[in-house]
Formats: C-alpha cells, sequence, structure tokens
C-alpha cells in the first residue's frame, strides 16, 4: 500500500525538501501551502498534490485535508511544520505581533491535529509529526516568543501522545538545530526597543551572517522520515542539534549562562564595529 502524508508549510525549507524526500521515496504527498503558486516543478510528479492552507485560516485546514483523502484515500502522516521565528525584546513585541506568533506556531498547529484526527482515528492508524526545534529544549537570548511557541508545542506534543495510544495514533517531535532556510532570512521578523540597543542590532546582523554556515535542510528530511516508519513510542528525534544542547544537558546553570553569554559576544565581536560593542549587551 502507498503511504500518504500531509505536509504543511510546503513552499520552502524543511517543508519543500521534505515533501520532496517523501515523493522520491514512493509516497503520496499532500504538499500543502500558503502561496501555492510557490511550489516548483518537483510538485508536478503525479504523487504529488498542491493544496492551499493557512494554518491561520480553519476552512483552509478542512479543505486541503478533504482534498488529500478524496485523492488519495488517506492520511498516514501528518507534518506540522509551517511555522516562522519572532525575535527581539519581549517589551517591544505588541500583543498582535505575539498572538500572530501563537496563532501560526501553536493554535495553527494545533488545529491541523483536531482537522486530521477523525481521519486518522477512522484508519485506526497514525503519525503525527510536529516540527519542534532545539529551542523548544533550550532557550537563547531575544528570542522569547518563538521559544515560548516551541516550548508549548513540546508540552502539547508530550500530552497529547498519551491520549492518541489508544487510537494507535503515534506523536513525534522533530528538534533541528540552525538550518539554512528562509527561517532566519525572508521569514523571521524582528521587534526592536530603543532600551534593547545596540544588542538587537547585533543580534540581527549576527543572524544573518549565521545562516551562512549552516547546514542544509536535507539531513532534517531524512529525520522526519525516520520518524514516519518508526512505530515505536518514541517521542523526540534531534536534527542537526549543533553542540548547544547537549551542553545545555551536562553543564551547570551558571556555567551554560556564561557558555551562551560568551558565543554571542564572540559573535558579536566578528560582526560588528567596535564603536558600536557593549561588553554587558547580554548580561550574565
Ligand atoms: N531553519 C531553522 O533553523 C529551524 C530550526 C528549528 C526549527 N525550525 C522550524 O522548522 C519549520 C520550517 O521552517 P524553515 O526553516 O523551513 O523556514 P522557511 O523556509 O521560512 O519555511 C517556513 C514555511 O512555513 C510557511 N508558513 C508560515 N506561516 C504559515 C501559515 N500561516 N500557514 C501555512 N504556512 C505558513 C512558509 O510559507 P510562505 O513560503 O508562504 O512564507 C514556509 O513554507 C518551522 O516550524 C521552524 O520553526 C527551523
Amino acid at each position: 500500500m502507498t503511504h500518504t502524508i500531509l505536509i504543511t508549510g510546503a513552499s520552502s525549507g524543511i517543508g519543500e525538501v521534505t515533501a520532496k524526500y517523501f515523493s522520491q521515496k514512493g509516497w503520496n504527498v499532500a504538499a500543502t501551502m500558503r502561496s501555492p503558486h510557490k511550489a516548483g516543478d518537483w510538485a508536478k510528479a503525479p504523487n504529488v498534490m498542491v493544496s492551499y492552507l493557512d494554518v491561520t485560516k480553519e476552512d483552509t485546514i478542512a479543505a486541503a485535508i478533504q482534498e488529500t483523502v478524496d485523492r488519495f484515500g488517506a492520511i498516514n502522516v501528518l507534518v506540522n511544520n509551517a511555522g516562522y521565528g519572532l525575535n527581539g525584546p519581549l517589551e517591544g513585541i505588541s500583543t498582535q505581533q505575539l498572538a500572530q506568533q501563537f496563532q501560526t506556531n501553536v493554535l495553527g498547529l494545533a488545529a491541523v491535529i483536531q482537522h486530521v484526527l477523525p481521519t486518522m482515528r477512522g484508519q485506526k492508524d497514525g503519525t503525527i509529526i510536529n516540527i519542534s526545534s532545539i529551542g523548544g529544549r533550550i532557550a537563547f537570548p531575544l528570542s522569547s516568543a518563538y521559544h515560548a511557541t516551541k516550548f508549548a508545542v513540546e508540552g502539547l506534543s508530550e500530552s497529547l501522545r498519551f491520549e492518541l495510544k489508544p487510537h494507535n495514533i503515534r506523536v513525534k517531535l522533530i528538534e533541528p538545530g540552525g538550518i539554512k532556510t528562509d527561517f532566519m532570512t525572508r521569514s523571521l521578523q524582528w521587534a526592536t526597543h530603543t532600551a534593547y540597543e545596540p544588542g538587537v542590532s547585533n543580534m540581527i546582523e549576527m543572524t544573518a551572517n549565521l545562516n551562512n554556515n549552516l547546514p542544509g535542510p536535507e539531513g532534517v528530511a531524512a529525520v522526519i522520515y525516520q520518524a514516519a516508519i518508526d512505530r515505536t513510542d518514541k517521542l523526540r528525534y534531534t536534527a542537526q542539534p549543533g553542540p548547544y544542547l547537549l551542553m545545555k544537558q551536562l553543564l551547570p546553570d551558571s556555567l551554560w549562562r556564561t557558555v551562551v553569554g560568551m558565543s554571542l559576544n564572540a559573535h558579536a565581536r566578528t560582526q560588528v564595529p567596535e564603536s558600536h560593542r557593549q561588553p554587558d549587551r547580554f548580561p550574565q
């Protein structure tokens, strides 16, 4: 039997590469996106269907799921990938920006799960894969809004797996480290506040430079595939996590805070003119 996967946010980055990966493995792929015109030639394959799905619009979620079931007859795996980062000091973030961040990364993800569950329960089988982040386990400065959403995704998933087990539906979390996609460029939103300058400006510059040195999303797609075919109850899968997650687990908190401060200041030293630097930008 050919399996079917539905992926949100398949227009770029991890979602797009994952859609291609599963298509090449012979799966039926419902590549959903809020901008279907962005789908590349890979989406013309006969086992791929592009559907409009904006995770903040419930009617589009329901329609895309129905389209997938009509076309392929099942949804075996859901990959909740759509998301973006909102960075900057909490004091500079408007309520509307914060709401939109949660609406997309948390409530949107939850809504897609709610809409796909009747299909998976009917099948008495399914796998829900939520794209979290190492930022759902550890937190870096000036990213409180984004971390709050990914910590929420971790809590939601960890609880959900228990209630879905009797229905033979598995829940998986993918935790990538920094990956070169549009995440840190086109998609990233920044809030700022004069009281946190020049720290925010330095961080914006550092983030842009960091992106060029990151691994591409192919490794994450391979981990998503492993999670999709893993029928055990394993919950968490790291993907290209980098060193920080392990360091956070091993180091005492005082040392961890020093490491975070040092690495940020080291980046700032290489990227930011001396005249703009401020030694206590990220106080310990
Ligand atoms: N890259 C990293 O370093 C990294 C690390 C850890 C976790 N992640 C997570 O990986 C996931 C994918 O990000 P990425 O790195 O692949 O970044 P990306 O290239 O910016 O892709 C994000 C995708 O999400 C879509 N999206 C955003 N809001 C949406 C909405 N309301 N409805 C439907 N789709 C929406 C975007 O659509 P448009 O093309 O229309 O904007 C795009 O397809 C995110 O959940 C992110 O938090 C990324």
